[in-house]
């Protein structure tokens, strides 16, 4: 994806920006996916020092900061940044929205893949923090300010410390329900349906 397409991407989310060139100036959101691009190229090309160099600019430049092995899909918002931290082994899928002081980092619990994995058209909201390789399904909204420990659904909204889920396909989930056990979401044959959907999307465009 062309830095043109981040910033048209983030002008058409942003209702607050009035031109492509304030979007292109003046957001930290795009000046970050700038430097990470380049910084991911050169930690593709096992230029790891260098790699770092780039992201740390990034960092001092937008308040973002962006590990270069971090994988990120296209259409990715993070908007007004500051504070946000996105862990070396974090995967984004596409057209996230993440607001500032977000972190998808590790518990420091874990080795190798430490960090969070979310689905296509997550939103994390402001000062949330997702952490360890937990995997976060499609469509699912995180409220501000939540703390994220567990895999979640596809299509469901949680919220607080720690994050539960609120609101699942549409429908409000109330702590004070009678608990289904029967019908508790299935996190991972959710994250397989999302699998299978991507792999479908993925198979349709080749
Ligand atoms: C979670 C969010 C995305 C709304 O998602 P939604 O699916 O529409 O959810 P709802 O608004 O219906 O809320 C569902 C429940 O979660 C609660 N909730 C919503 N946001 C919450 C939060 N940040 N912390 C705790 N609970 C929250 C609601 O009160 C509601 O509870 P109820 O069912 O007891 O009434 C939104 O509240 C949010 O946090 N957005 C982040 C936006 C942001 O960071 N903005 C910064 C801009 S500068």
């Amino acid at each position: 994806m062309s830095l043109l397409s981040d910033a048209r991407n983030i002008r058409s989310k942003d209702p607050a920006a009035t031109s492509l060139a304030e979007v292109i100036l003046l957001y930290p959101g795009f000046h970050a996916l700038l430097f990470y691009r380049v910084s991911h190229w050169l930690y593709r090309h096992r230029r790891f020092f260098l790699a770092r160099t780039v992201s740390q600019w990034g960092r001092g430049f937008t308040g973002i900061e962006i590990h270069p092995g971090a994988t990120i899909g296209p259409g990715l918002f993070i908007d007004h940044g500051s504070g946000v931290v996105i862990g070396e082994t974090a995967e984004i899928g596409r057209n996230c929205t993440i607001y500032h002081q977000v972190t998808l980092g590790g518990t420091g619990k874990d080795h190798g893949k430490r960090h969070p994995t979310l689905g296509d058209n997550v939103l994390v909201g402001a000062g949330a923090k997702v952490l360890g390789p937990v995997v976060i399904g499609s469509n699912t909204r995180i409220a501000a300010g939540s703390v994220v420990l567990q895999n979640l659904p596809c299509n469901c909204t949680a919220a607080g410390v720690p994050a539960a889920v609120v609101r699942l396909d549409g429908e409000r989930i109330r702590p004070s329900d009678d608990l289904n056990q029967r019908d508790i979401p299935d996190v991972v044959h959710s994250h397989l349906e999302d699998l299978e959907r991507r792999l479908r999307r993925l198979e349709h465009r080749e």
